[in-house]
């Protein structure tokens, strides 16, 4: 298979004149001879502008995937679905449940989904959902939950299902897409909440292959701490990875020390930022 992938939401816009930042994901992929699918939202300030600034028409695409239920990946969900028609919604069961970002001073805000389950059918929201790995068109597959395998993936600390911070919330809904293309595997991340090597771990325990050829999307590396960096970018000079496209919840910090070390492969997938292969 040979596919197009295309940044419509994230952090930071490239050089193609009137695109918008937010902080969040989307991308669109593009498979030759077979049907687009939209991998996450963003908040839903810019995914329908960014999109017909670069000419890409949602209401033909059928397909959305939701790599998890945080606000910056499903928040453009409704209007999108209000402006380009009903969509069948790929996603792990646990999007819905209730998610917080509690700081240091006790403070909280809430980081979940922004509409709930009914509005979103009301909508046209056709939800299909699972914790398994999955192939749901030929060639892409959603990795499903990620056992957290490895001792340095701790994850972000700071997120929690209630507003006062005695549950800690891993983000256990976390998935990635798994595109199989001619080159090799193309993994899209959403945030990684998982954990790059957990989820590279759980494709090759799954489907037997780490020949990966790219990968796109948020690491999540600039929410964790050193050990987990380093290590990370250790596994993935390893792994003969061709092309990293970070972007999103990467940060300033984690993406310098990646370009340093990966100076062939480092990319910054901004707004506008195209991959084919
Ligand atoms: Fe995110
Ligand atoms: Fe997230």
């Amino acid at each position: 298979m040979s596919l197009r992938i295309t940044v419509l939401c994230e952090n930071s816009v490239g050089s193609l004149s009137g695109t918008l930042g937010e902080h969040g994901f989307a991308a669109l992929v593009e498979p030759a001879g077979e049907e687009p699918l939209l991998f996450d939202t963003g908040q839903g300030a810019t995914l329908l502008h960014n999109a017909r600034r670069m000419n890409k028409d949602l209401a033909t695409v059928r397909k959305v995937a939701i790599s998890h239920g945080h606000y910056d990946h499903a928040g453009g969900l409704l209007p999108l679905l209000q402006q380009c028609g009903p969509k069948t919604v790929y996603a792990h069961p646990d999007i819905f449940a209730p998610r917080y970002r509690v700081k240091d001073n006790g403070e909280s805000v809430s980081i979940g989904m922004p509409h709930d389950r009914a509005a979103l059918e009301a909508a046209g929201a056709r939800f299909d959902l699972s914790p398994e790995f999955r192939e749901i068109a030929p060639g892409m597959f959603l990795t499903g939950g990620v056992p957290r395998s490895t001792s340095f993936e701790i994850g972000d600390q700071g997120l929690y299902r209630d507003c006062g911070g005695k549950q800690l919330d891993n983000t256990p809904d976390d998935q990635s897409l798994v595109l199989a293309t001619g080159k090799g595997l193309v993994i899209v991340l959403g945030c990684c909440h998982a954990g790059l090597v957990n989820t590279l771990d759980h494709i090759a325990s799954v489907t037997g292959r780490r020949d990966v050829h790219a990968i796109i999307g948020g690491t999540h590396l600039g929410f964790c701490g050193q050990e987990q960096l380093e290590k990370t970018v250790t596994f993935i000079k390893t792994l003969g990875v061709r092309k990293l496209a970070a972007s999103h919840c990467t940060g300033f910090s984690a993406a310098a020390r990646m370009s340093s070390e990966l100076q062939k492969e480092f990319q910054v997938a901004m707004v506008g930022y195209t991959l084919e292969v």
